[in-house]
């Protein structure tokens, strides 16, 4: 049971990609951006995003849980998703505000159809039931070399369920995430990392100025502004880790 898209006030943007594309910079930079210019903005992640989704992600990617069925696996993603739509996405943009969500169904599609294999037209329909017509005005495909995410991933804290899925799944999974870009090019905007962050979010910027003016608007504001956002928002990100960090 999918319903009928819905239009709202509002603009959903989601990123989508493998681990360690470099989504959630860019979605910090964008959203500071938006800011800037005067738009509520959310960043909010899949799994995720609310207490019952925040507690389902906890389930789903311990590595503890290696007996879980590739069927429970995408059920619980499903089941964060609803709770995320009903919960906080659709009031968000019946309000008018940019929702900027990092991971949604595409991911889906790409790891529990093309990486676990589990029936494509089952998951668009599971996929349609819990997303209750909210549909992405725009998505970001972030697509990194091999080699930038493995030194990525090599920073991060120790790997979750997912990411010990092994490279013949990731390989999988990369391939789902192109024929999506493939089957739907006016919505998926494929963005290639480059070397500096800087010029990837120019990319990203111009992929998303369609549906959100702002963007396209910042971007006429020149090379300089530009960088120095990215700069400011890397020095702010520098000073979180620290604090977390202690
Ligand atoms: P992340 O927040 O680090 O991207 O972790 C989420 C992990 O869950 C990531 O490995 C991708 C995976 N995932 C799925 O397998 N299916 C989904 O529907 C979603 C949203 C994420």
């Amino acid at each position: 049971m999918s319903e009928a898209v819905r239009t709202y006030p509002g603009t959903f943007v989601t990123f989508e990609g493998g681990d360690g594309a470099g989504k959630s910079t860019q979605i910090r930079f964008l959203a500071r951006v938006l800011r800037d210019a005067g738009r509520e903005v959310l960043c909010l992640r899949e799994p995720g995003g609310t207490a019952v989704g925040e507690a389902l992600r906890a389930v789903v990617l311990d590595p503890a849980h290696e007996a879980m069925s590739d069927r429970a696996e995408l059920l619980i993603y499903e089941a964060a998703r609803a709770q995320i739509v009903a919960e906080v996405i659709a009031p968000a943009l019946s309000r008018g505000a940019v929702v900027l969500c990092d991971r949604f169904a595409d991911s889906t599609v790409a790891y529990q159809g093309y990486g676990r294999g589990l029936d494509r037209s089952f998951i668009e329909a599971v996929n349609g039931f819990a997303c209750a017509g909210v549909a992405p005005d725009a998505t970001v495909l972030l697509v990194a070399p091999a080699e930038t995410v493995r030194v990525r991933m090599g920073h991060r804290a120790e790997a979750d369920r997912l990411e010990r899925a092994g490279d013949e799944f990731h390989d999988r999974v990369g391939e789902g995430f192109a024929a999506l870009a493939a089957a739907d090019p006016s919505r998926v905007h494929t963005v290639e990392s480059q070397r500096h962050r800087a010029d990837t979010f120019r990319l990203v910027l111009e992929a998303v100025s369609e549906v959100l003016p702002e963007a396209g608007a910042f971007l006429a504001s020149g090379q300089e502004v530009l960088d120095t956002v990215v700069a400011e928002e890397m020095a702010r990100k520098r000073l979180e880790k620290e604090r977390i960090d202690g």
